[in-house]
């Protein structure tokens, strides 16, 4: 993790937030490289959920909502992890992270200290602010503390406007904020994250609801493991009663096998009717589902796929991390990489081979590449320099390119190099970022 940290730092994927200020804990800003990886994961998960599919629409709601829809979804009440208080020092911990507890223990123990722990207490997660520009009367609004809600108000709105049938999704992705009492592992548990979300209404129907059920789990441990991620260190793990949310009738998470342990990836739910029943009875507002064919009314379930983009992302990375040899390596799927290949001139002191890196450098850019440059020390260096920030091609212009208009290609997994054509250089990148 240590190793990962530095990179991400070192090469701008990930900062730690306002850090000339000494930072605040649990919030993360994403360097050049970090924002277009992120950009890249997004925009494949938006492609493979809604683009691809007929049944399934997007939808970006406000952050900021009526207070009355939080009090309906239950997060005022139930949004809420056990909070412990060790007497010794007054560091608070969840009492539902064993792990965390032991270790904290285990510190105290090395000063000859036993820890005495509070009663746990209800902690809600929900982070506050205020709204409003005269001083006290200013109303208290809360940050959502999952994007689901902003579809659930919505529902109505995306049948009206569309003309979709059950069983359909809505599609969201977007910032989430949670007072999380422990903050940590990186980007793992932050308080600022972002979600994609799918909520999928069916029909009302035990069997129904578990047949989606399954099939989202499997799409969605499909979808981690196209993106490249070692199969073995994924697993589902279904939820024990005692671990579910309010909103929750049954939930499996995926998880990943951390370095610190097997931690959640992201969560499958049954929400049954829960979230549009409450809303219909908070806000008057009819929210049932009328079938077009039969003419039947009802409260349809949700069966709900949420995965952290952060989460997603930290884990892509240590999963894609490898040392060989001399060399780092980010051994990201080509379609993730922020750059998609880096063009070099084989020296810098030869004006016209410089010129014509150049030329395609600018190429390929027109082409919709991302595309580093770099000029700099000896190839060998590059290529290292390359690998670690996971650019999957090196193309080489050298003296033979000003003779007969050919190129060489650097693969990073293999580090293999194929002279090619100039001509047939974009076809051929395309197909293997493909
Ligand atoms: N709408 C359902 C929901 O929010 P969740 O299990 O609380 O369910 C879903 O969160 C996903 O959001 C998690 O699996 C994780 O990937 C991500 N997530 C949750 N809390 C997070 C946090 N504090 N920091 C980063 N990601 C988080």
């Amino acid at each position: 993790m240590q190793k990962i940290v530095s990179l991400c730092k070192r090469r701008g994927f990930v900062f730690p937030g306002s850090e000339i200020y000494g930072g605040l804990t649990g919030t993360w800003d994403y360097g050049p490289l970090g924002s277009q990886l992120k950009k890249n994961l997004k925009d494949w998960w938006w492609e493979d959920m809604v683009s691809k599919r007929d049944n399934i629409v997007g939808v970006d709601a406000a952050i900021m909502m009526n207070p009355k829809a939080w009090e309906a979804s239950g997060h005022l009440e139930a949004f809420c992890d056990p909070l412990v208080e060790c007497k010794l020092c007054h560091l608070r911990f969840r009492e539902d992270k064993p792990e965390e507890i032991k270790a904290h223990e285990k510190e105290h123990q090395k000063k000859d200290e036993i820890v005495e722990w509070t009663e746990a207490q209800k902690f809600n997660l929900l982070v506050k602010s205020y709204l409003g520009v005269v001083e006290g009367k200013q109303s208290e609004i809360f940050l959502r503390g999952e994007i689901t809600n902003g579809v659930q108000v919505n529902f109505k709105n995306v049948l009206d406007s569309t003309r979709i049938k059950i069983p359909f999704g809505v599609a969201q992705m977007g910032k989430a904020f949670r007072n999380e009492i422990t903050p940590g592992n990186f980007t793992f548990r932050s308080r600022e994250f972002e979600q994609m979300e799918v909520q999928f209404y069916v029909k009302p129907d035990g069997e129904e609801a578990q047949k989606w059920f399954e099939y989202w789990k499997k799409d969605r441990m499909d979808w981690y493991i196209k993106l490249g991620i070692n199969p073995e260190k994924l697993r589902f793990r279904d939820h024990a009663d005692n671990e579910r949310a309010h909103y929750a009738k049954a939930a499996t998470d995926i998880e990943y096998y951390a370095p610190w342990g097997w931690d959640e990836f992201m969560g499958i739910h049954n929400r049954g009717d829960w979230d549009l029943s409450r809303h219909m009875k908070f806000s008057g507002q009819d929210m049932r589902y009328r079938d077009p064919e039969t003419n039947e009314e009802y409260i349809p379930y949700d069966i709900e796929t949420s995965a952290g983009v952060d989460r997603s992302l930290l884990f892509v990375l240590i999963d894609a991390y490898s040392e060989d040899g001399e060399r780092t390596v980010l051994k990201l799927h080509p379609r993730l990489a922020p750059y998609k290949v880096a063009v070099f001139p084989l020296v810098a002191n030869k004006p016209d081979l410089v010129e014509k890196a150049r030329k395609v450098y600018q190429q390929l850019k027109e082409e919709l590449f991302f595309v580093a440059w770099d000029d700099r020390g000896n190839i060998g260096k590059r290529y290292y320099s390359q690998d670690e920030i996971s650019t999957p091609f090196c193309v080489t212009c050298d003296f033979q390119t000003l003779e007969d208009d050919t190129v060489t290609i650097r693969d990073r997994d293999t580090m293999r190099q194929e002279r090619i054509k100039l001509a047939g250089l974009v076809k051929t990148l395309k197909e293997k970022i493909a």
